[in-house]
């Protein structure tokens, strides 16, 4: 396999099947305790994204993926618009040799492009630091409702505290509201 890379934003309804297999194969490589989620097409967990970032070689394998989704969530009894960030994955074999934080600096881009106040995610499995990295902030004490991944059937309701962060894209991290986040829904 070549490590030729070519980097795509491409929008949800232009991915054909085909897409959605490659797309699917790499988070199965990616989150191997998830991979019988990611079966088939199915590339997503949740809420499926309206823009992802892809990189792929040049046979098409894909290497590293981000979903995006424009979404309103209530933070402290305020709505607040946010671009929701998930299903962030590189190839095993590329990890730790910065395609990860070529990702990301391109899902800012895409950020910027959609004029969202922030950007907002869940960080598991001791991801923080990753982010953190980036120029994302934890906020360690936030308590988020939201409903659960839906791979596995109905998405339950779960309440979570630690790993919510936010990237200032066009506010202010100072204007982000104090108090617990309702997703009212599912997360990318
Ligand atoms: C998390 C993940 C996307 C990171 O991608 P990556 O290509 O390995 O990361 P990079 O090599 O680009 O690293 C970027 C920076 O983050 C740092 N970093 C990477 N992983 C880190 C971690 N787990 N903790 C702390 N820092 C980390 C690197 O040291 C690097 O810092 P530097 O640029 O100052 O040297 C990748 O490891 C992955 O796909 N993991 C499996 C799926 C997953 O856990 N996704 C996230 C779910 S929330």
């Amino acid at each position: 396999m070549t490590d030729d890379i070519r980097w795509e934003v491409v929008e949800e309804s232009t991915l054909s099947l085909p897409d959605h297999e490659a797309i699917a194969a790499l988070l199965g490589r990616a989150f191997p305790d998830w991979s019988h989620w990611y079966v088939g097409g199915r590339s997503w967990a949740g809420m499926q994204p309206e823009r992802r970032v892809l990189a792929r070689d040049a046979g098409g394998v894909v290497l590293a993926h981000v979903g995006i989704r424009r979404m309103f969530i209530t933070v402290g009894g305020r709505d607040v618009l946010v671009g929701d960030t998930g299903l962030v994955a590189v190839s095993p074999r590329l990890q730790g040799t910065g395609k990860g934080r070529d990702l990301m600096e391109r899902a800012h881009a895409v950020l910027e492009g959609l004029g969202v106040p922030y950007g907002f995610l869940g960080a598991g499995e001791n991801r923080v630091p990753f982010y953190a990295n980036l120029g994302w902030h934890v906020f360690d004490d936030a308590v988020a409702d939201y409903t659960a991944f839906t791979a596995e059937g109905a998405g339950l309701p779960m309440t979570d505290q630690g790993g919510w962060m936010v990237l200032p894209v066009a506010e202010r991290l100072e204007d982000w509201p104090a108090g617990p986040i309702w997703l009212n829904g599912q997360q990318v």
